[in-house]
Formats: C-alpha cells, structure tokens, sequence
C-alpha cells in the first residue's frame, strides 16, 4: 500500500530494499522528546496566530502528550514502514485524536522539524560535554594541587630535558580541557538560532509566529535564511570537531597514563578499579582504561570525517542524504562522554610515586641548562659560549659515569675557570624548578596562582 503522509500520487508502496535503506527510525528515536517539543510548541503558535482554532491545538496537545508518555513508558510501537520518528508520531497522533492530528503539519516540513530535533539534541548533549569537562577540570585540579611541589623530568622527543612539577603538568591539561569547555561554548552560542518556521526551504506563506516558536523552544531567536536553515548541519560538524579535538587531548593524556604505568618508569599505578589483569601472567597489571580511551578518538575522528563527507559537495537546499548526520554524532557523542569519564576516574583515583619521580627528573643530565645559565649569570658568559662549555661538563659526567652536581668541583673548572662552588647550588632538580619563575613557569609558587586563577572559573 502507498503512504499515508505522502501517498497521494504513489500507486504502490517501496520495495522491502528501498525501506530498508531509506528508515532512520532505527536511530532517530532517540530524537523522540526533541520532536514532542517541537511539536507542542508549533501547535501553540499555530493557534496562537489563528492557524489553528484552539480546540484542535488542545487536541493536538493531549495526544503528544500521550505518545511521550508511551514512549517513556516501552509501549509504543515504532514501524520502519513510517520512515522515521517524525513521522511514527504524527501517524499514532492521528489513531488517537483523528482529523485534527493532520492540522499539525500546517507551516511545517520535515526539513525544518529534523534540523530543530537535531539542533535541540546536539545543544543538549553540548551541555553535558561541558559539565563533564568541568568534572575532569576539577580532578586535574586537585591533583595539580597535591603535586605542586612533586618535581618530575619534562620531555622533549620523550627524552628528559628539563625538571618540572607533576603540578605543573597536570596544570598543561586543564589549560587544554579549558579551551575544549570554551569552544563547547561557543558553539552552543552559534547554535542558538531556531529553525523552525523554514519550511521546507522557502518559508511559508501562512502568517507564523516564528519568535514565539523560538522563544518556547529556548532560542534566543529564529534562523534569518530558510534555505541555509534546512541546509545546514554546522553545529552538528562543531560538535563533532570540538569532540575530536577533546578526544586528541584525552588521547594524549591516555598515552603519558600507559608510559608513566610501566614498571621501567613507575611514576603512577593505576587503582584497580582502572585497571585489569592477564589471564596468563600473574604480575599484570594492565592500563586498558588508558588504552580505550586512546584508542576511541580514532572513532571521534572517523565520525567527523564521514559527516564532512556527506556534506562536502551538497547542493542546497536539504538532500536525503543529511539523513546520515544523526548515526555519526551519536555515536560520538556517547564515546566522549565514555572516554571523558573514564579519564575523569583513573586520573582521580592513581597514585603517584614522588620518589620515582623524583629519581627520573634527576637523570640525563636534566639541569644542564641551570649550568649554563648559572656561567650567564655569575661569569658573565654569552649563553651561546655557556651552552659550549655546559656541553664540555656533560660529556665528562658522561664518562665518568655520573651527574652534573657530582662531578668534583676542580674537574668543572678546568673547563672554565671561573666557575665556583655556588654552581652546586642550581644543579639540583629542585633549585631547577623552584627558579623557573617567569610567567606560565614551573616554580610551585607559580603553578598555585594557576590553579586558584583556574579554581575561579569553574
Ligand atoms: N529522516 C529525515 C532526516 O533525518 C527527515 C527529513 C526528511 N525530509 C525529507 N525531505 N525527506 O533527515
């Protein structure tokens, strides 16, 4: 049989492959609230404006009511034969209230009811992202703060170079989960326009009330151009774009997570409520949860990919094919918020061994440019010669089989002369990071104001 949205000029129904491929219902019912909403608040207008009379709008709102209730409740009946959610609704809206649920339509397609639903669910689940960032924000922290004084090695090429604080490292990821919660923000400001009212592109001719709409809906106002409104899917790309950026900053806090876990660095063991074991070797302790979460931003990114796609060549206005936005930022979105609050619990919960820390930071020659800037500042050495001669101490600790503070005093100053016993007071790692105290440093005293400048703005 043809369809009774849409039948009217269709002698037969779609082919059991067409219906296949065309069905969204599969994965737009999660947009069943979104779409009630939408409804409800078109209904009100529409009577509001004379549309409607209000007894039909009255109508109209008892049974969305009622199917959000059935929804809510398992007991309603989805059919891949009505295509998609909008369309489930408005059919079990007519069983129950009859001619008046064909009123709903009036000023309306779906192009412009899709891309409010979409709109209404991405900007929530924006919300959450930036509650959940706010969480791991809020570890971080703490961590920071505990571990201000922690001295560990700064890498460069993962080789030791210059001692820093756990603190301060930890304070490098709330710098980046900070710029992720900001663009969280300023795409929730851009996708605060309404759509409804679009039409199916051209807008309508009956005299809606588009304000009111979006003022119902919790838009600041509505969208200004019909056919970019049913065309456009840029919050939905935003959405996915900051989620891979914020994946890429999990990714790389997950990668240090599994460094810093392996006995040959031992600077964190992971609780074992983050963590498993092997079924064949017993001393396991494995960092699957680091691991997931590293590996899940591959599948952030894929999903932006595939979505600027589909996009990428679109003529305007809507084409079917924006049908296939909804799989890639639902499965994105559900991955973020995995991978968030995992890293949100391991991170909370590992303990950090100082003491390795401590140890690795101290090794590598790691406060050889202390050395050199210690000839600039005391022998008035230019530093590219200071570096020279620091070059000099290194490879004679190198040879000797030992560090910078142990070589004996009259061994440095044969490589220069002006060298004194006030150099050992900066070749320990501790003297190193206390000294860094330039704005953005790692001194202790430095990484505490960043915290309580960060603890302002949670
Ligand atoms: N299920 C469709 C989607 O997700 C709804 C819009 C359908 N519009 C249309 N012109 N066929 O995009």
């Amino acid at each position: 049989s043809s369809n009774k949205m849409w039948g009217g000029r269709f002698a037969s129904g779609p082919d059991a492959i067409m219906e296949e491929i065309n069905a969204s219902i599969d994965f737009d019912r999660k947009l069943y609230a979104q779409d009630i909403a939408g409804s409800l608040a078109h209904a009100d207008m529409l009577a509001d404006t004379g549309i409607i009379s209000a007894d039909d709008r009255d109508k109209i709102v008892d049974g969305l009511n009622t199917i959000l209730s059935e929804i809510e409740a398992g007991t309603f009946e989805f059919s891949r034969r009505l295509e998609d959610i909008h369309m489930n609704i408005e059919a079990r809206l007519a069983e129950l209230i009859g001619a008046a649920a064909g009123r709903l339509h009036t000023a309306r397609s779906r192009n412009d009811q899709v891309a409010l639903d979409f709109r209404l669910w991405v900007s929530a689940q924006l919300e959450n992202t930036e509650t959940a960032l706010t969480r791991l924000i809020g570890v971080l922290l703490e961590r920071a703060e505990e571990h201000a004084d922690t001295v560990m090695p700064g890498f460069t090429h993962l080789q030791t170079a210059q001692p820093v604080t756990f603190g301060h490292h930890c304070m490098a990821y709330v710098e980046m989960f900070g710029r992720d919660r900001s663009r969280v923000r300023d795409a929730l400001t851009r996708l605060d326009e309404c759509p409804l009212g679009a039409a199916a592109l051209a807008g309508t001719g009956f005299a809606i009330n588009r304000q009111q709409t979006a003022e119902a809906l919790g838009f600041s106002a509505p969208t200004r151009n019909s056919i970019d409104t049913v065309s456009d899917r840029d919050f939905a790309l935003e959405f996915l774009g900051l989620a891979a950026i914020c994946g890429t900053h999990l990714s790389r806090l997950a990668e240090e997570i599994v460094i810093w876990s392996t006995p040959q660095f031992g600077f964190v063991r992971l609780s074992d409520a983050f963590s498993t074991g092997s079924s064949i070797m017993p001393q396991k302790k494995n960092p699957d949860a680091a691991e997931l979460v590293r590996a899940k931003t591959g599948r952030i990114n894929g999903a932006l990919i595939a979505l600027l796609t589909v996009m990428k060549g679109l003529p305007l206005a809507y084409s079917k094919d924006m049908q296939e936005d909804k799989e890639q930022v639902f499965d994105a979105a559900e991955t973020l918020e995995l991978a968030l609050a995992a890293m949100t619990g391991m991170v909370g919960d590992m303990q950090i061994s100082a003491q390795a820390m401590k140890a690795a930071a101290g090794a590598g020659y790691s406060t050889a440019t202390d050395l050199a800037d210690w000839l600039v500042r005391e022998a008035g050495l230019p530093f590219r010669d200071a570096h020279h001669v620091t070059g000099k101490a290194v490879a004679l600790a190198e040879e000797k089989g030992c560090g910078l503070a142990d070589l004996p005093l009259e061994d440095i100053q044969k490589i220069n002369g002006a060298i004194t016993e006030s150099v050992f007071d900066v070749l320990s790692v501790d003297a190193s990071v206390a000294s860094r105290t330039s704005f953005g440093g790692t001194a202790p005293a430095n990484v505490r104001e960043q915290i309580n400048w960060w603890r302002g703005r949670l």
